[in-house]
């Protein structure tokens, strides 16, 4: 890294869903294993840390994983009403191929045994874990001046074949992750017109929803 550390808030404040700012570079590999790290110090329901990480950077594989989103997004496309469409057309949905790397990462429910504490009530708690680890890793990752732009335009069964993920664990996430030239200030979906976001004051809610 160089320069000035970023703040947490900054980091916030900077981090964007990223597609069409890779620069084709690869992420490093002392980059990644410490924005992976990032990831594994995630907080977990148990402490089970039911997540993996599975670095992809062989071309054939990422231009065959490129090739099924392309056609989950024509399928998407396809179920919108026109006008509706008109808008989708232009949004890019993902830089598999420019990011140069993919990180799949899984959950996996039987991390931790039968009695893991904390998830007898709410299961999901499991499948928050592992998003927890993919959020840090998009913290830490724009804490490094690297992009990630999470792809769930795939059919899981799909994913679990081609990076050979054993049963019962389950694909969550495909990042796309490299450097970047910028992080642009506004979203894509804002940017294209797809759907603005909200205000901070109608997500509080006080005493009651
Ligand atoms: C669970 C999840 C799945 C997403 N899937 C996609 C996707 O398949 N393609 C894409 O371009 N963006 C995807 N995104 C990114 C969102 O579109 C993005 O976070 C949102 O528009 C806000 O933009 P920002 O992340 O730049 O603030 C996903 C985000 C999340 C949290």
């Amino acid at each position: 890294m160089t320069g000035e550390p970023l703040s947490v808030y900054d980091a916030i404040r900077m981090r964007r869903d990223v597609r069409a700012e890779f620069t084709g570079e690869r992420v490093s590999e002392e980059q990644l294993t410490r924005i992976l790290q990032a990831g594994h110090c995630a907080p977990s329901v148990g402490n089970t840390q039911p997540w993996d990480f599975v670095v992809v950077q062989k071309p054939e594989t990422l231009d065959t994983f490129a090739e099924h989103v392309a056609g989950c997004r024509r399928n998407f496309a396809d179920s919108l009403p026109p006008e509706r469409r008109a808008t989708f057309d232009p949004i890019k949905i993902e830089g598999i191929q420019e990011s140069g790397t993919g990180v799949v990462v899984t959950y996996d429910a039987g991390r931790g045994g039968a009695n893991v504490l904390g998830r007898h009530t709410v299961e999901d708690t499991g499948v928050f874990s592992a998003v927890l680890a993919i959020q840090n890793i998009w913290l830490a990752a724009v804490a490094e001046g690297i992009g990630v732009g999470w792809v769930s335009f795939y059919e899981e069964d799909y994913l679990t074949e081609l990076v050979g993920i054993p049963s019962p664990v389950r694909p969550i996430a495909w990042l796309c992750v490299g450097p970047v030239s910028e992080f642009q200030e506004t979203p894509d979906l804002v940017r294209f017109g797809w759907r603005d976001g909200r205000p901070l004051s109608e997500a509080v809610h006080r005493e009651s929803f």
